[in-house]
C-alpha cells in the first residue's frame, strides 16, 4: 500500500564492466543484515560495495560465516560512504538507528530498503506509540508486501519491509479478507524461533532459558499485532510464543468464517492471489512445517475447513531471516529494479 508519493526508478551504473545497480548494508553484522550480504553478493544484477556494523567498533572485521562469499571486511558505519557508494541502501539495524539514518540517505538520494518497523506504522498516533523514535515517514515511503503491494514498491524511495510475524500472517489473510470470507474477530498463534530476536542474547533468549521451553510473550503488547491491523483493516488477536529453533516462524491462525462460506471459496481465493506468486506455496490440507522453508523465501499456506461450524484454520510457515526479513528485502529490491522477483533467491 503507497504512504506517500512515488518517485522516478533507480540509476544503474557500470561495474566490472556490468551494469550493475550498487548496493549497500548497514547492519551487516546482525542476523538479517548477514542474510543480506550472503543474497546479495551472488545477486546477478547488483554490485555490494560495502557492509557496515555499528560504528561501535573502530576495527574493520570479516564475516567468518560468510568467508569466499563476501570477503570484503564490514567496516564501521559511515553514512557518507553509504551515499557514495550506493544507489540503493538496506538498513538491517534496530528501528531507531534506522528512524535516524533513514531520512539522510532518501533527503541525499539514495533509495533505501528498510528491513525495521520504523516506517511501516502510517498513522502518527500509532506510530508515536509504537516506534517513538521515527518522527516522520519520508516522502516516497511504501509498505512493501512483495505479492500485495508492487505497484507501489516500484517506484518507491524507501521500501519498508514487513515484519516477519506480518507476513506470515498477511500473505494468508488478506485474500480472504478481500473475498468478503472473514467473519470476526481473528487470532493469530504465532511461534518464532530465537534469530527473531536479533543477535543481543537477553534473559528470555539464552539458550538455557529457551531450550526445553516454549513461552509466550508481549501479549496485546506486541508492535506486529499493530501492523497486521493496519494491514487488514479488522481487530486481530495476536500472541506470539518463543520457540526452542534457531529459525522459522509458524502461525497457527483461526477465522470464523462468512455465513455460507464453503471450503471452495477458501482455496479459490487463495490460488487466484497467488496463480502467479513465486514465494507462496499453496499446500491446502498437507500442512506445512517449519522445515520445508527453513532457508529458503518461501511462504508456505495450508488450512482446514470446519464448513458446517463456519471455521477455518490457516497453517502458515516462513524462515523469519528470509522471507521474513532478507529475502524479502532482495525480493523487493527486484521490483525496485523491474526484474524477475526470483532473482538471486532461487
Ligand atoms: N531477526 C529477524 O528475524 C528479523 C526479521 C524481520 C525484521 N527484522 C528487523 O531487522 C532489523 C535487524 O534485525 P536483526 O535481528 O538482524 O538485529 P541484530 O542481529 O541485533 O543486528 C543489528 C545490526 O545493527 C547494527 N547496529 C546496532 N545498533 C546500531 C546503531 N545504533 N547504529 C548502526 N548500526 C547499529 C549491529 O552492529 P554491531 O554488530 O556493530 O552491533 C548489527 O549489525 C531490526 O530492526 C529487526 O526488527 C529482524
Amino acid at each position: 500500500m503507497t504512504i506517500a508519493a512515488p518517485h522516478a526508478a533507480p540509476q544503474s551504473s557500470a561495474a566490472g564492466g556490468a551494469r550493475r545497480t550498487r548496493v549497500a548494508v548497514a547492519g551487516a553484522t546482525g542476523y538479517a543484515g548477514q542474510e543480506l550480504v550472503r543474497l546479495l553478493a551472488r545477486h546477478p544484477a547488483v554490485t555490494l560495495t560495502a557492509a557496515m556494523s555499528s560504528g561501535a567498533t573502530s576495527t574493520p572485521r570479516p564475516l567468518p560465516a560468510l568467508a569466499r562469499i563476501w570477503d570484503e571486511a564490514v567496516t564501521p558505519l559511515d553514512i557518507d560512504r553509504l551515499v557514495s557508494s550506493a544507489d540503493i541502501v538496506f538498513l538491517a539495524l534496530p528501528e531507531a538507528a534506522s528512524a535516524e539514518l533513514a531520512p539522510t540517505l532518501v533527503g541525499r538520494g539514495a533509495r533505501v530498503i528498510d528491513l525495521s518497523g520504523a516506517f511501516r506504522i502510517r498513522d502518527a498516533a500509532d506510530r508515536q506509540r509504537w516506534y517513538p523514535a521515527t518522527t516522520a515517514l519520508p516522502a516516497g515511503t511504501v509498505y512493501g508486501l512483495p505479492e500485495h503491494d508492487a505497484a507501489a514498491i516500484r517506484n518507491a524511495r524507501l521500501v519498508s519491509c514487513p515484519g516477519c510475524y506480518p507476513t506470515a500472517a498477511l500473505l494468508a489473510l488478506e485474500p480472504l479478507e478481500a473475498a468478503g470470507l472473514i467473519d470476526g474477530a481473528v487470532i493469530v498463534d504465532a511461534k518464532s524461533g530465537i534469530s527473531g530476536a536479533g543477535k543481543a542474547p537477553s534473559d528470555r533468549t539464552h539458550f538455557s532459558e529457551n531450550h526445553g521451553s516454549v513461552a509466550a510473550y508481549a501479549v496485546f503488547s506486541h508492535r506486529h499485532n499493530a501492523e497486521i491491523e493496519q494491514e487488514l483493516k479488522r481487530d486481530v488477536t495476536f500472541v506470539p510464543h518463543l520457540v526452542p529453533l534457531d529459525r522459522g516462524i509458524l502461525e497457527t491462525i483461526y477465522v470464523t468464517l462468512a455465513p455460507g462460506t464453503t471450503e471452495a471459496q477458501v482455496a479459490h481465493a487463495l490460488e487466484e492471489a497467488y496463480r502467479d506468486a513465486a514465494f507462496v506455496r499453496l499446500t491446502g490440507a498437507a500442512l506445512p512445517e517449519i522445515k520445508h522453508v527453513a532457508h529458503t523465501n518461501f511462504c508456505d499456506i495450508g488450512w482446514k475447513v470446519d464448513e458446517g461450524r463456519r471455521r477455518l484454520a490457516l497453517i502458515v510457515v516462513l524462515d523469519n531471516l528470509v522471507k521474513g526479513a532478507a529475502g524479502q528485502a532482495v525480493q523487493n529490491l527486484n521490483i525496485v529494479l523491474g526484474l524477475d522477483e526470483r532473482t538471486g533467491l532461487l
